[in-house]
């Protein structure tokens, strides 16, 4: 298949990671992640080995994507199962081979592939060899990496997701490995080292995927927490600006403009954080300018600020998160305010006009059991519907939106609170504990985002 991006269909999606629904954690050659570790070191059986089975069922996952009348599936290729330990010279023709047979038989059911080059697991070879990320040695192994997966599916592939929500990393550094019993200025100045390699890193396969495909799309996958300010105090809002700033507008100014904002690094400086840069670096960021924006989108984050005018912390320690109450939250504390994705989509025409959007994440979470066989996921129908809706008005003011993913596809392993928190538009019985089979099961959100694909949204 040429490498011809078809911008005119909307891409109606839906969204998984690897390490989230694969399981087979150590089959075929498959190393350890990260991911892997974090997920069996809660020794609460609530780990990667198993997930959903995915490789196993990934057949007839697709069949129900098709069924489900998929446009296109985003998903991320483990890493350890191309380079099991992240140091090898050659990659593992097994995982080559799973991933080579999953797009082609995405693309026999014309279903077009979204794929995230790494999606949270990076291979603990590389962070047992040189502390992963923190080491500018890690840039090189994810150029190999990249390169190696831009030159097996490049001919077949035309959209590339290169990070997965870095400030997520970052945010949370014992994702990268990073050992959180340090004093906290020790953890922001190796997180946010991280979160600097990370940049060049992915601006050197950019550059690549761009040099080898000129017509690809690629770009990050930027966590897009949208903020609004818990009062209309001047200080609120430059609080709930100022986190909104640092977290997701320098992820996406990083890639889209080959620059690292001014704000960002005086916030740096204000957590004690000195990075170690090359005088090549702002080369690199230059030349590896991304032509595609990924945000996953859940939420809208309400942002009181704890030091009024005084701004000389660390926004980490300037703001402090408050519950609005006249909106519904999912169990674990997220909102429904679809309104706040219209907003998010014009906050980022404003800055990026043009720019092609994925909505690459958006969904919600909640306990499900099965009733007299089927889901009733009615809050899920309605957020997906109102988010849709919003997307769409966003669309028509002329926010180049071109692709909408649900998280998740088929139930997975939360990152944070393990199995009993379902995103899935599929339930998935006995996910991360049966072995064998897991039957999947079609929710009533299924059906409703199948008749709403079939109607291209115009209802
Ligand atoms: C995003 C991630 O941060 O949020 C997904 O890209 C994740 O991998 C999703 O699953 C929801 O978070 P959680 O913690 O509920 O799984």
């Amino acid at each position: 298949m040429a490498n011809e991006p078809k911008m005119t269909e909307f891409l109606w999606g839906a969204s998984t990671s690897a390490f989230q629904v694969e399981g087979a954690y150590l089959e075929n050659g498959k190393g350890l992640s990260i991911a892997d570790v974090r997920s069996l070191r809660a020794g609460n059986g609530v780990d990667t080995k198993l997930g959903a089975n995915h490789y196993h069922q990934w057949r007839e996952d697709i069949q129900l994507m098709k069924e489900l009348g998929l446009k296109s599936y985003r998903f991320s290729i483990n890493w350890t199962r191309i380079f099991p330990n992240g140091t090898e010279l050659e990659p593992n023709e097994h995982g080559l081979a799973f991933y080579h047979e999953l797009i082609d038989e995405l693309l026999k059911n014309g279903i077009e592939p979204l794929v995230t080059i790494y999606h949270f697991d990076q291979p603990m070879g590389l962070i047992k060899a040189y502390g992963g990320w923190v080491s500018r040695k890690s840039i090189d192994d994810f150029f190999k990496y990249g390169k190696c997966l831009l030159k097996e599916f490049g001919h077949k592939v035309q959209y590339w997701l290169t990070i997965n929500e870095q400030s997520v990393l970052a945010f949370s550094p014992d994702m990268l490995g990073v050992d959180t019993t340090q004093e906290k200025t020790k953890i922001y100045q190796q997180a946010y080292q991280a979160n600097y390699h990370m940049w060049l890193a992915q601006a050197k396969v950019i550059a690549l995927c761009h040099k080898m495909y000129p017509k690809a799309k690629i770009g990050p996958a930027v966590s897009y927490l949208t903020t609004l300010p818990a009062t209309k105090s001047a200080e609120d809002m430059m609080a709930a600006k100022d986190l909104e700033d640092f977290y997701s507008f320098s992820q996406m100014q990083v890639a889209l403009r080959g620059e690292i904002p001014k704000t960002y690094m005086k916030e740096l400086i204000k957590a004690g954080v000195i990075l170690e840069t090359s005088p090549d670096d702002q080369e690199i960021l230059k030349t590896g300018i991304a032509n595609f924006l990924g945000i996953n989108w859940y939420c809208t984050t309400i942002i009181k600020s704890i030091t009024g005018e005084d701004t000389a912390k660390f926004i980490l320690q300037r703001v402090e998160r408050i519950k609005n109450h006249k909106l519904k939250y999912t169990d674990w504390g997220w909102n429904f305010d679809p309104v706040g994705l219209h907003y998010a989509l014009r906050q980022i025409e404003d800055r990026f006009p043009g720019i092609p959007v994925a909505i690459t994440e958006c969904g919600w979470s909640q306990k499900e059991q099965i009733e007299n066989g089927k889901i009733r996921d009615t809050d899920r129908i309605e957020y997906l519907q109102a988010h849709i809706h919003q997307m769409l008005l966003a669309k028509k003011e002329g926010v180049n939106v071109i692709s909408f993913n649900p998280w998740s596809f088929l139930d997975v392993l939360s990152v944070g609170d393990g199995f009993e928190k379902r995103y899935g538009l599929i339930y998935v019985e006995g996910i991360g504990k049966s072995h064998g089979k897991m039957r999947r099961i079609k929710k009533d959100s299924f059906q409703f985002y199948k008749e709403m694909i079939a109607k291209n949204g115009s209802d």
